[in-house]
């Protein structure tokens, strides 16, 4: 499947990493030498998307926006030259489904990427080229296997027949069930590749889990329209909404970054060899 459009959603306020976030947008929270956003939105191109529509919450747009074109010109950004950034507001808070949905008009009936914005990919890992790669024109979400620990914070999914060793039909999706209740242990790690058919399910969905939208109950429509694929992928994306992720996120980064990887390789090591 050749898709060309990303969604990012990035309207997530931070609250799990407060008082950095109390200003600072948590989309805007640098990693090494750039923010996280930035991060998503360069995999999102090295994938070959040249529309990125950008789902942001009120109060935090503008300095987001800022950000992006107050760089000196896009083409600062490894890859943006040629690509138009669309931003669209969530006006409230209503979940990661709704965010999605806001994202509708602007994606217009093409198939697209789906990249949640707290979730950085370590670069060059190709997660997103491979999803696109494994549709027959099916939907196909990035999974991971999950420990029974992990289960209680992702949708997981339920699973139906293999059609390659990392590519399975899937039958049902659940958000966030403890492990006892989770249908398999592979579940959605943040990265999605949709047709445009599951607008019209979220568009139908009512609050689900915690109260609210939820994009996995419009997987799980998707999947019983057996219109739903699943690709197994070897990374796991680095998360950066809670303080202990965000500082492992920065050391893998860190440490695969050209600019900043010789030096900083050292200074752990150094680290390591200390009594
Ligand atoms: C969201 C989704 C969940 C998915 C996860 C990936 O949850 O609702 O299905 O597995 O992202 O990180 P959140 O992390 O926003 O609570």
């Amino acid at each position: 499947m050749n898709v060309d459009v990303a969604v990012v959603p990035a309207a997530g306020r931070g609250t799990r990493m407060s008082p950095a976030t109390r200003v600072v947008p948590k989309a805007l929270l640098p990693l090494v030498d750039r923010p996280a956003l930035q991060w998503v939105l360069e995999e999102a191109v090295a994938a070959g998307a040249r529309q990125l529509i950008v789902v942001v919450s009120p109060g935090v747009d503008d300095l987001i926006f800022s950000h992006f074109e107050g760089m000196g010109g896009l083409d600062r950004i490894a890859g943006l030259k040629d690509v138009e950034i669309t931003w669209v507001v969530q006006p409230e808070p209503l979940g990661l489904g709704d965010a999605v949905l806001r994202a509708r008009d602007a994606v217009g009936g093409r198939p697209f990427h789906c990249l949640l914005g707290d979730n950085i990919m370590p670069p060059g890992a190709g997660c997103l080229a491979a999803m696109a790669a494994a549709s027959d024109g099916r939907s196909v979400m990035a999974l991971r296997r999950m420990t029974p620990a992990e289960t209680s914070s992702y949708g997981i999914a339920s699973l139906g027949d293999w059609l390659a060793d990392d590519v399975v039909e899937i039958e049902g999706a659940v958000e966030k069930p403890g492990p006892d209740a989770a249908p398999s242990d592979l579940g959605f790690l943040g990265r999605y590749t949709f047709t445009p058919d599951v607008f019209e399910h979220l568009a139908g969905l009512d609050p689900g889990f915690g109260g609210e939208i939820q994009l996995t109950d419009a997987i799980r429509a998707l999947a019983v329209a057996g219109a739903c694929l699943g690709k197994v992928v070897g990374s796991a994306p680095l998360d950066v909404g809670n303080p202990p992720s965000y500082i492992e996120a920065t050391t893998i980064l860190g440490l695969a970054h050209p600019p900043t990887a010789e030096r900083y390789r050292a200074f752990v090591a150094s680290l390591l060899d200390r009594p």
